[in-house]
């Protein structure tokens, strides 16, 4: 069981952190790392951070909590234009059409969290797994598309 708690930290940590590795390789634009979008992402990353913590101590209930500012902090990224589109200068229907696409991303975000909250509340290790996975795609998914390679 404790085995099972650490690897699924584990796999928060990856989930929250995998492109940091990378981070140093890129020459920083700095319109480009410095977006109110940017801000909130990195939010995102502490509090998946500071969840894994929680599930590796145990206390699940404390982990589902987080969940809650990780649903807001996404909501508030909803608003937010990538600057991917900024640097595009995407406008009218296509503009539109991304950013469509953008908060269908987010909103199945938000979805997958709500999922997860509910397998943490009632300690359900595999369901945990699931959708901790399903988050990983969902990042995949959002930064393949709309964030910017800088
Ligand atoms: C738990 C899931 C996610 C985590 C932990 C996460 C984390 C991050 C982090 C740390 C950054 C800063 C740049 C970097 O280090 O690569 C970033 C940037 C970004 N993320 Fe996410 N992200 C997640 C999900 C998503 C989703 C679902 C979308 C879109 C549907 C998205 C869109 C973006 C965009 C567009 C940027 C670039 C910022 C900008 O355009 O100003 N992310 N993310």
């Amino acid at each position: 069981m404790l085995m099972k708690k650490g690897l699924l930290a584990a796999t928060i940590l990856t989930i929250s952190c995998s492109t940091a590795a990378f981070a140093h390789e890129h020459h920083q634009n700095e319109a480009c790392g410095a977006t109110t979008l940017h801000g909130y992402m990195e939010d995102i990353k502490d509090e998946m951070r500071a969840m894994s913590s929680d599930i590796k101590s145990g206390d699940n209930q404390a982990a589902a909590a987080r969940v809650e500012t990780l649903i807001a902090h996404f909501e508030k990224s909803r608003d937010q234009v990538p600057y991917k589109l900024k640097a595009e200068k995407l406008e009218g229907a296509d503009l539109k059409e991304q950013m469509s696409n953008y908060e269908k991303g987010i909103d199945k975000t938000i979805d997958v969290f709500k999922n997860l909250e509910v397998a943490l509340k009632s300690d359900d290790l595999a369901e945990v797994k699931k959708w901790l996975g399903e988050i990983g795609a969902k990042r995949q998914q959002g930064h393949q598309a709309f964030k910017a390679n800088c």
